[in-house]
């Protein structure tokens, strides 16, 4: 697939979603939808009626991120909401295996995320039942803190992972990427990138997607 930008609505105008997502919606290969329940992360942001409104008007697939407790039982109603790709926390989950199958059942694209100091450990067995794996490169929460570079050896060693068990699933990083970090992701291994104040705080957020995945290109191609 190459490298892939999820622009987040995280730090976009919530009243005005529609002409936000419209804004980047000819140079950006998703849309990264950021729930959270004031449980799992101390935030509370949007959760299924939103998501089934920006469905209906976005002509960017849904990437939807749930920082919430209990993925298990409120994560297959984003897919069937029409969410093309569904990230659940390792944390959260009871059974990740079984909800990633469902998932998949829903017709979305099942994604693991993994908090900063969360080992890869867990995703050794995991990765033929799952499509993208999420390395959080801040702590949850909020948007506009600044990347951790304490992650990059982690997602080095989770491409290293990928290649050698032959797995295409994906490598997403977010959190804190921007002009001057994301060519560090990149290197490293990540291949989609979510940004949210780099994209939605500029004067001209389609600019930043498409520097981003310049920059992200030129990168992976010299790693
Ligand atoms: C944070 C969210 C991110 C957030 C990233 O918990 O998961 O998607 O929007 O925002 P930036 O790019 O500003 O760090
Ligand atoms: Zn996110």
């Amino acid at each position: 697939m190459g490298i892939q930008i999820s622009p987040s609505i995280l730090s976009a105008d919530f009243a005005r979603l529609e002409s936000e997502v419209a804004s980047i919606a000819d140079v950006a290969d998703w849309v990264h939808v950021d729930v959270m329940d004031n449980h799992f992360v101390p935030n509370l942001t949007l959760g299924l009626p939103v998501v089934e409104a920006l469905h209906k008007v976005s002509a960017l697939p849904l990437d939807c991120h749930l920082m919430i407790e209990d993925p298990d039982r409120w994560a297959p109603a984003y897919a069937e909401a029409g969410a093309r790709s569904v990230t659940f926390h390792v944390e959260a989950a009871d059974a990740p295996i079984r909800l990633a199958r469902e998932l998949r059942r829903a017709g979305a694209r099942a994604g693991m995320a993994l908090k900063p100091a969360t080992p890869i450990d867990s995703l050794v067995d995991v990765l033929p039942e799952i499509d993208m794996v999420l390395l959080m490169t801040v702590e949850p929460g909020f948007g506009g803190q600044p990347f951790l570079d304490v992650v990059l050896p982690k997602i080095a060693r989770t491409r290293q992972l990928l290649r050698d068990s032959g797995s295409s699933v994906w490598l997403q990083v977010d959190g804190g990427i921007s002009a001057s970090t994301i060519e560090r992701a990149a290197e490293a291994g990540a291949d989609v990138f979510v940004a949210g104040s780099a994209v939605f705080n500029a004067d001209d957020p389609a600019a930043v997607v498409s520097h981003l995945r310049a920059a992200a290109e030129t990168a992976a191609v010299r790693d």
